[in-house]
């Protein structure tokens, strides 16, 4: 092997190859051996750039950090009730509990008692209007965390309140008119009233309800915000969060004082998943204002049970559909009301509706259609953010009614859904006006097909069911069409710092945050690729309010879209600079200089990477650079919700086949097979690894995550590992193969790429639909059986016993 090629590296890649028997991962260190020769330092499977610290446990979380001396543990009294007034609270009785310094209400908050995201509707402590069971009503500060949660457990006992009933499902809000946020409408038909009329007049209609659960991100690293006050009316907050310039603009309303008195830093969070978009933002506020009024470094750190009963999570929806369709299982008008469970405020239940109602066309082309969104006002947490966006929750209840009009005729569903795909040059105009231009879902699909034997397997499964009894298979295959942008035209920018110390050492600062999904290890191969350096040379830093301002939340998967292009940016700066004096000192065009695997090319020399920064040094060259981006041709208006809101759409699909035990309920995935489009990957392995975490925690949300919350008194019953359950290593498949579609991006990405955090939480659709499928192989043909998500085995019995009823 090549001397050049950093020993580092290629045990890198080597240590891929060993990760899994998964063929997808088997990564070929000859490729890779040669793309480095190449000088490309992206498409290659770089492990995460904290790998070697996670494994190690070294990798610094804020609960890591050393603690300064004086820091205060915080702990937050929460509401008894779900609804109501609080009339008072004893606090005496909090502060006589051993080791409490001070505690705090909402009448201590300096500035503004609000941690809204779009409306300020939220207030960080209680002020006197009680929203929910497990509302933050008062701050205990103590010495320990232990003494803190042990005085903030009183809340119960000390504070009075008068109950009301409170309104906790989506339904129940829809029956009131209670929203957090105006209903929204998305229309498009051929003319005024075609809908109907093309329902009406269709020769098949589907009538039905449907309902989806919600789920809980469960980061690993819970909530957590260390706050330290600094000189002048500064204050420094270290805060698990998506997003840290949120984050500084609310904790500066909080305290009352300006953007620039705040800085906020993330280094990592361990897990986000959206529920430290908005959500972070409480504790953050808490945690500085409390280090305000005492003049103390304070740290607010989550018990697990506390952060379910305070944050929130995935909406759970609940839809009523009406579709006519024609005998090939096409859709000709479609109509359909979904309804969220907000919670006690708006957060973003507003734009999670819009995205689910700009992915309910999922991959099919819908001629005639009209949605509505409620989001319904309830005495719950409010719920927010949560991989895919509402995306996902749009989208399923499509794949539910072409699962359902396939059956309806006897069709095998991929048969009626590739009926409705989207086509190329004509039906391929999305609900909201914007034209479907790289569509790939129909080569995709076909690959797959092929790939997982899908035919062969589902007649297998057939044959299989009328043999078996009591085990019943089924298999299923469903597409996903994703759109990539921020659905808010603004968001979709960001900045970048890159700075070549004269070492030849290169440090990166970008927008975006780490949460696990491999942004920083993106952004610097793009770093290492522009500069033409090895990927030891870059070291990306904490994000961090003071270096890159006003950045967007990641989210929306667009972390490396949007931070990689300005790295990218920043980076070519800095290297045009480098080859203009060095083109000047050596002689040659500028334009030729070129730089590769540490060296730089000038007018026939080959300079070592630190030789031409060391001379560039000197002749004065500034070495550091600022990047931006902003993308391209965006467009919403949110009133008509029509317009181009996304860049591009990313694509994918998966089979799964599931074995169904019809006397427990209980299902297994036996196998799943994916075919998931992320462009020209950056990394595959890191890419992989989304693909396969995105599939099994959408596999949680469909089969097992289930909340309760109780019907009388709105407490949230599922607040804990020991009675909500996520996936775990054992309940991956035996078979899981994850590939990557073969394709550029046709739009201008970050080195044709494409977003990948996301999408893939929708390919394990197919594990709920396999259950289906089995389950409907428990009844006469064409049953079409009322499951709902998630299939626990008591929606599975349910539906089983439903269609052996003949209902
Ligand atoms: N992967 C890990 N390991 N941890 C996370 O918290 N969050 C997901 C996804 N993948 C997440 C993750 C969510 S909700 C989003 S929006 C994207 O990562 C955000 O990062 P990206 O834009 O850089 O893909
Ligand atoms: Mo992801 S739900 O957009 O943070």
């Amino acid at each position: 092997m090549n001397q050049a090629i950093p020993k580092q590296v290629l045990a890198g890649a080597e240590a891929f190859a060993h990760y899994s028997d998964n063929q997808a991962l088997r990564i070929d260190t000859n490729t890779e051996a040669q793309a480095l020769q190449q000088g490309r330092r992206v498409g290659i499977s770089r492990t995460h750039e904290s790998a070697a610290l996670h494994v190690a446990g070294e990798a610094a979380y804020i609960d890591d950090m050393p603690e300064l001396a004086g820091t205060l543990h915080c702990a937050l009294g929460l509401a008894p009730i779900a609804h109501g007034r609080l009339l008072g609270l004893d606090l005496d009785a909090v502060r006589a509990m051993p080791d409490v310094v001070a505690v705090l209400t909402a009448a201590d908050i300096p500035g503004v008692n609000d941690c809204g995201s779009i409306i300020h509707d939220d207030p960080i402590l209680c002020d006197g209007e009680i929203r929910y069971l497990g509302q933050p009503l008062f701050a205990v500060l103590a010495r320990t965390r232990q003494a803190a949660r042990r005085a903030a457990a009183l809340a119960k006992k000390i504070a009075s309140v008068e109950a009301a009933e409170p309104v906790l499902t989506p339904q129940q809000a829809h029956a009131r008119g209670q929203y957090v946020v105006p209903p929204m409408k998305l229309t498009r038909e051929t003319q005024a009233g075609a809908t109907t009329q093309a329902i009406e007049s269709a020769p098949h209609r589907l009538q039905g309800q449907w309902e989806v659960g919600g789920q809980e991100q469960f980061y690993l690293e819970g909530q957590i915000s260390y706050a330290i006050p600094k000189e002048g009316q500064a204050m420094h907050v270290y805060c698990s969060t998506q997003h840290p310039s949120e984050m500084q603009h609310l904790v500066a309303h909080a305290l009352g004082v300006h953007a620039h008195d705040v800085h906020v830093e993330c280094r990592r969070m361990g897990g986000g998943f959206g529920g430290k978009e908005s959500q972070s933002a409480l504790f953050a506020c808490v945690a500085a204002v409390a280090a305000r009024r005492l003049g103390r470094p304070v740290k607010l750190r989550l018990d697990r049970d506390d952060d379910f009963m305070i944050t929130g999570r995935r909406h759970c929806f609940w839809y009523e559909y009406d579709i006519g369709f024609d005998d090939a299982g096409r859709i000709v008008g479609a109509e359909v009301t979904m309804v969220s469970r907000a919670g006690h405020s708006a957060d973003l239940s507003a734009p999670v509706m819009t995205r689910a109602l700009c992915h309910f066309d999922n991959a099919y082309w819908l001629p005639n259609v009209r949605m509505q969104g409620f989001m319904g006002k309830t005495n719950t947490q409010s719920n927010t953010a949560f991989r895919g966006f509402g995306g996902p929750q749009g989208a399923i209840v499509m794949e539910n009614i072409m699962d359902s009009i396939a059956r309806q005729l006897g069709k095998d569903p991929l048969d009626v859904r590739r009926a409705n795909f989207y086509g190329k040059t004509e039906h391929n105009v999305t609900p909201y006006g914007q034209v479907v231009d790289d569509n790939i879902i129909d080569e995709l699909v076909t690959q797959l097909e092929a790939r997982s034997d899908y035919r062969a397997r589902r007649a297998e499964a057939a044959a299989f069911n009328a043999q078996s009894p009591v085990l019943k298979r089924g298999i299923a295959l469903t597409p996903v069409k994703f759109g990539i942008s921020f659905n808010v035209k603004h968001f979709n920018q960001a900045g970048a710092l890159v700075h070549v110390y004269n070492d030849g050492s290169i440090l990166v600062n970008h927008g975006g945050t780490e949460m696990g999904q491999g942004l920083n290890t993106k952004v610097a191969q793009v770093v290492a690729h522009e500069l033409g350096v090895a990927f030891e040379r870059v070291r990306v830093t904490a994000t961090d309010t003071t270096k890159v301002a006003n950045t967007s939340a990641t989210a929306a998967s667009t972390g490396t879209d949007l931070n990689g292009k300005a790295a990218q940016d920043a980076a070519r700066q800095i290297r045009e600079r480098l080859a203009a004096s060095m083109a000047a000192r050596h002689g040659g065009a500028a334009e030729a200089v070129r730089f590769a695997n540490d060296t730089v090319q000038v007018n026939g020399k080959t300079l070592a990477f630190e030789e031409v920064v060391k001379e560039a040094y000197l002749e004065r060259v500034q070495l550091w650079s600022d990047g931006f981006y902003a993308t391209p041709g965006l467009s919403w208006d949110s009133k008509t919700m029509h317009g181009r809101p996304f860049f591009y759409f990313a694509y994918g699909a998966a089979v799964s086949e599931v074995l169904v035990d019809t006397l427990t309920g209980e299902s297994k995935l036996l196998r799943a097979d994916v075919l998931h489009d992320v462009g020209q990957s950056l990394n595959p392995a890191v890419d992989i690894g989304q693909v396969e975490g995105a599939f099994v925690q959408g596999m949680g949300w469909l089969t097992m995550e289930e909340l309760v919350w109780h019907p009388k008194t709105g407490a949230l019953m599922t607040h804990a590992p020991s009675t909500y359950k996520i996936p775990t290593a054992n309940d991956c498949p035996p078979v899981l193969n994850v590939q990557l579609f073969e394709g550029a991006n046709p739009h201008d990405t970050i080195h044709r790429s494409k977003a990948v955090g996301e999408p893939p939480l929708l390919l394990p659709f197919s594990v709920f639909f396999a259950i289906r499928d089995a389950v409907a192989a428990c009844g006469a043909p064409g049953n079409c059986p009322p499951l709902r998500a998630p299939a626990t085995a008591e929606a599975v019995l349910n539906a089983i016993e439903n269609v052996q009823q003949g209902v």
